[in-house]
């Protein structure tokens, strides 16, 4: 039996990834991954074992324990971490910062890649991140790469932490945006970019149904049989 087909959407911080697979994965009746949940669930794993950026070998342990699960809840996924509910700390500013630097040591990649293929199950997977096209799924049936205007990543991103009722500087939130996605692109293992057969979407004068119909006719031009 063939394996199950993967859609990959890739792209920077605030182009919308999440919000556009989450769409996908309900409307296909898929499966979804968040990668950077796993790197986020790793950095809160580090930040509470005191394990320092700068401990490479001690990163990619956490990370081969982490002991994660997604299940969903009333308001969406809950992230439980050992046991316990993290959903609230995912996001926060410490969090993506460490997320960040974790992500960009070898080792804990490594540490992460059959994790990550495992949620290839069918009928099929959605894989939300930075490499699901490059390096997590090659062989993905569709690959997206979503970008979208440094200022519209940085406002959405604002946005949606407002909603969520947390204090937030738009100026500040920017700057960690760009730095993080410095820090993406730059790293030597699994920077960001697109796959050679991506399609780049730039979604900065999009609505989510626009991008979603635009990767609809993507769906249907591809050899993915619904
Ligand atoms: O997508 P999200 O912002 O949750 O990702 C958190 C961090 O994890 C990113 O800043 C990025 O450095 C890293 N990441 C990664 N590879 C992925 C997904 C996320 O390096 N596939």
């Amino acid at each position: 039996m063939s394996a199950a087909p993967v859609i990959a959407i890739d792209g920077p911080g605030g182009s919308g990834k999440g919000t556009i697979a989450l769409h996908l994965a309900r409307r296909l009746g898929w499966h979804l991954l968040d990668s950077g949940a796993l790197y986020r669930l790793g950095a809160v794993a580090a930040l509470d074992r005191g394990v320092g950026a700068e401990d490479e070998t001690g990163l990619a342990r956490v990370a081969g324990e982490l002991d994660a699960r997604f299940e969903a809840g009333d308001d969406g996924v809950e992230v439980l971490l050992d046991g316990v509910s993290v959903t609230d700390r995912l996001r926060a500013h410490e969090t993506s910062e460490m997320a960040s630097r974790v992500a960009s040591v070898a080792a804990v990649r490594e540490a992460l890649v059959s994790r990550q293929r495992a949620f290839r199950q069918p009928p099929g997977l959605i894989a939300d991140g930075r490499d699901m096209g490059t390096v997590i799924f090659p062989d993905a049936a569709l690959k997206i790469f979503l970008t979208a205007s440094a200022e519209a990543r940085a406002l959405r991103r604002y946005k949606q932490l407002k909603e969520k009722g947390e204090s937030v500087n738009l100026s500040r939130l920017s700057e960690d945006i760009e730095k993080r996605d410095e820090r993406d692109r730059t790293r030597a293992v699994a920077p960001l970019r697109p796959a050679d057969d991506a399609h780049v979407i730039d979604s900065t004068e999009m609505s989510i149904e626009e991008v979603l119909s635009a990767i609809q006719v993507l769906i249907e031009e591809s050899s993915i049989s619904l």
